[in-house]
């Protein structure tokens, strides 16, 4: 015991992170201009099944504020049961707060409500693609006044960030996991942004 202290101050002391949660993703950018936009659309059509898979997309709703439940565990896409809105504060605070059931854990049940340990809550309107096309998606994403005003490599550092994301791969009891890995996932943004951010026509 006393030796696992001794390991625990050394680690703290070196400043080795510790990770709790979510995988340890490496941030690598191939150089600009190192990808031809062929390649590039083969990487943003991979990265494209990942935001429209329904652990991505089922947030990334638009302006009435109406989360969805889609995906094989789900049976038929619908509105979030029990006539859940988020609201313009996306976190349920005009109603029920998104808090009261999605906890900082997933629970080990199917069909408990999933959660991670930052607020449950809806993505921006403007961050909106539930049912959007790969091209609508694409074009989104590029564009700054509608990605959160970020460039490929802070979407990419977000998506490692965001222990929302890491959830996708780890949603719990009877959900499937978003495809690929997050690592892949963001080796993809990062080449298509090599690319020079090319969308199918
Ligand atoms: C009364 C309890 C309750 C409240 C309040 C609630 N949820 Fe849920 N939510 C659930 C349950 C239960 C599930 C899982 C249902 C299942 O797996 O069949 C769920 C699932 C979800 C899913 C689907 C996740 C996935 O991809 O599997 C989303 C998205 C979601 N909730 C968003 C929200 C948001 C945003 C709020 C606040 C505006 C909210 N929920 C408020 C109970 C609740
Ligand atoms: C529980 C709801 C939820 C789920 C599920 C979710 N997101 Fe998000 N997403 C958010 C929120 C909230 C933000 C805004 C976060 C911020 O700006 O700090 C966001 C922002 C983003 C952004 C930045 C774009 C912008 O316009 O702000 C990207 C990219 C993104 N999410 C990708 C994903 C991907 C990929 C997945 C699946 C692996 C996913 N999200 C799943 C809630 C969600």
């Amino acid at each position: 015991m006393k030796q696992f202290f001794v390991s625990l101050a050394m680690l703290t002391c070196l400043n080795l992170p510790l990770h709790a949660e979510g995988e340890n993703i490496i941030i690598d950018p191939p150089e600009y201009g190192s990808i031809d936009t062929a390649l590039g659309l083969e990487h943003w059509s991979r990265a494209y099944e990942v935001f429209s898979h329904p652990r991505c997309s089922n947030c990334h709703v638009g302006a009435d504020n109406r989360p969805m439940w889609s995906g094989p565990s789900y049976g038929s896409a619908r509105p979030h049961g029990m006539n859940i809105n988020a609201g313009e504060s996306r976190i349920g605070a005009e109603h029920i707060l998104c808090s009261t059931c999605h906890s900082p854990n997933n629970i080990d049940l199917p069909h408990a409500p999933p959660g991670v340990t930052a607020d449950w809550r809806l993505a921006p309107v403007e961050a909106e693609w539930f049912g959007k096309s790969s091209r609508e998606v694409c074009e989104q994403l590029r564009d700054p006044e509608r990605n959160g005003g970020r460039n490929v490599l802070e979407i990419a550092e977000h998506l490692d960030h965001d222990v929302i994301l890491h959830w996708a791969w780890n949603p719990g009891v009877g959900r499937e996991s978003a495809p690929y890995s997050l690592q892949d996932h963001v080796n993809d943004v990062l080449a298509w942004g090599a690319a020079g951010t090319p969308c199918p026509s």
